[in-house]
């Protein structure tokens, strides 16, 4: 075994692992520790949720994906190392075409990104989301991810007031899981489509233990208590 991968926040469902637990078995055992928060990491801008997100300082990478949940155009990655050189070790390819950069004393190394990732060639995707961050500010990163997480949550309240509906599990972070009582997989589907069409959401059933359920993902800081009561409204009879 070389390293302990956690998730910072399932896709499917928003689950966040025990990032302190994993990171402190990683550390016991000397393994490289990375913490995959494509989603949910994002919510470390949320004052209710950060600290599920405390174990994140044991982790020797970690990324977040900004066009997720961070509002950036695709394709943009974030990753973090704790100590980049040993990550340019293992990642910097070798050509002689391009060990010509690489020459000479440390302190004339010129950053190169590719050098800590897979690929070589890419465009400056994280321009952008810099862009973005400059001129909201974080403080507009905190309000919008909180308001899906606060939305989530009321979302669980309405569907727990709601008789033909139940919830498969308690929604955790922006993500709401819940069960369409009497439903079959071809009628989510159906559903999904016909709300889709009818330009009301954008709303697709998902597997959770092997049952198909339906699965809200909040991310825009717009969308309201509104609209979620059109899409229970849509689930019923
Ligand atoms: C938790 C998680 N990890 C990794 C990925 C893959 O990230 P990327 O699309 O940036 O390769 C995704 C989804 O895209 C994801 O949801």
């Amino acid at each position: 075994m070389i390293g302990v991968v956690a998730t910072a926040g399932t896709t499917n469902a928003g689950i966040v692992d025990d990032l302190e637990g994993l990171g402190a078995f990683a550390r016991e055992n000397d393994l490289w520790y990375h913490v995959d928060g494509a989603y949910g990491a994002a919510a470390l801008f949320s004052p209710t949720h950060r600290d599920l997100f405390k174990g994140i300082r044991h982790a020797d990478s970690y990324i977040v994906d900004p066009h997720k949940w961070l509002f950036a155009p695709l394709d943009c990655c974030a990753l973090i190392y704790r100590n980049p050189t040993v990550a340019r070790l293992v990642l910097a390819q070798q050509a002689s075409y391009l060990d010509v950069l690489h020459e000479g004393s440390s302190e004339h190394y010129d950053w190169n990104p590719s050098d800590f990732g897979i690929h070589l060639s890419r465009r400056a995707r994280g321009l952008p989301f810099w862009f973005s961050l400059v001129t909201n500010g974080t403080a507009a990163y905190e309000s919008a991810v909180q308001c899906a997480i606060d939305l989530a949550q009321r979302t669980q309240e309405l569907i727990n007031e709601c008789d033909y509906l139940e919830m498969v599990r308690p929604s955790s972070l922006s993500i709401v899981l819940f069960r369409r009582k009497g439903w079959s997989a071809e009628r989510y589907n159906q559903w999904s489509h016909e709300l889709l069409a009818s330009q009301v959401a954008f709303v697709t059933p998902t597997k959770w233990e092997g049952e198909t359920v339906g699965r809200i993902a909040f991310l825009h800081p717009n969308s309201t208590e509104e609209m979620v009561r059109t899409i229970i409204e849509s689930l019923g009879d």
